[in-house]
């Protein structure tokens, strides 16, 4: 039986990587994103079918998964992959534009989430794979609210998984270091306020490093791969680090103070 992904935030970058990477693997694509009628190139893969789909938007989830599963007829792996990073110091950035980075990273992944659980659990099978990153496990300056969204994203993949795993369905975790998407360009806000300039020294030093990290890293097709991995290796392996720099290793082994002193070397230097 043919196997059906649906991916969000498949217009760019990772995400249209996974929805190129499965339809080669003779997977059936639902490839959503905001705006399916930019998608040129897209719309001519054969078994690759486009939605619109704004995960802050809950009838558009809606919509797009049904119209999903009255066109391909199932789902067997979801891939929460829209998101986008709000970077700069906390005291400048906006109500609106935290909010609107936990609609989108956090509030989002959960609704579609919430919305293809009963279909998964009624096929007793299904994979659900949230793109974290390694700012989920390990929070770099200047990245508070980012951060912030992505650990609440680890937080709630991995305590999901214990109870989904009665009904088959495995949640997975994909936690990338640098890679070279629109990520670091239209994806990237910035948050700044005209009157405090106290970070400013600071914040350039970090962002120039960032965006440097981001130009010179991989692109999408590294994470692609494991995303593929997770939803086809039938293991229970919850998390899948991708490009991460020995960041979490080393997060995991060193002493918290030290682990943190060499942070303050590497992104504030
Ligand atoms: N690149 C990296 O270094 C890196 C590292 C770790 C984690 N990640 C994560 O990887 C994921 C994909 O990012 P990327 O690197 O591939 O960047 P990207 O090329 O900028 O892709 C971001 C995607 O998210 C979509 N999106 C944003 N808001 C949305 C919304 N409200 N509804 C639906 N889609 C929305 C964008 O759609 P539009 O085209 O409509 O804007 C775009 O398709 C993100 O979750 C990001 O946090 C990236």
């Amino acid at each position: 039986m043919d196997k059906v992904v649906l991916i969000t935030g498949a217009s760019t970058g990772i995400g249209k990587e996974t929805a190129k990477l499965f339809q080669s693997k003779n997977w059936k694509v639902a490839a959503t994103m905001r705006s399916p009628e930019n998608a040129e190139d897209l719309k001519k893969i054969v078994d690759l079918r486009l939605f619109r789909l704004d995960v802050t938007e809950p009838d558009s989830i809606r919509t797009a998964i049904a119209d999903t599963l009255e066109h391909f007829g199932r789902i067997d792996a979801v891939v929460n992959n829209a998101g986008y990073g709000l970077i700069g110091p906390f005291e400048a950035a906006s109500e609106e534009q935290i909010r609107r980075q936990f609609e989108t990273n956090v509030f989002g992944l959960m609704a579609v989430t919430r919305e293809v659980i009963p279909i998964l659990r009624s096929q007793k099978r299904g994979v659900i794979v949230n793109v974290s990153s390694v700012s989920g496990i390990a929070a770099l300056p200047f990245s508070s609210l980012y951060a912030a969204s992505k650990f609440a994203v680890e937080g709630f993949s991995e305590s999901l998984a214990y109870e989904l795993e009665p009904f088959g369905i495995r949640v997975k975790l994909i936690e990338p270091g640098p890679i070279k998407t629109d990520f670091y360009s239209r994806s990237e806000e910035i948050a700044k306020s005209e009157s405090l300039h106290v970070y400013d020294e600071r914040f350039e030093k970090f962002l120039e490093f960032a965006n440097k990290g981001g130009e010179d890293a991989p692109d999408g097709s590294l994470v692609a791969e494991a995303v593929w991995n997770a939803v086809t290796d039938g293991t229970k392996r919850l998390r899948y680090g991708v490009n991460t720099k020995g960041l979490l290793t080393l997060r995991r082994i060193l002493p918290e103070s030290f682990f943190r002193g060499l942070a303050k070397k590497i992104f504030l230097r």
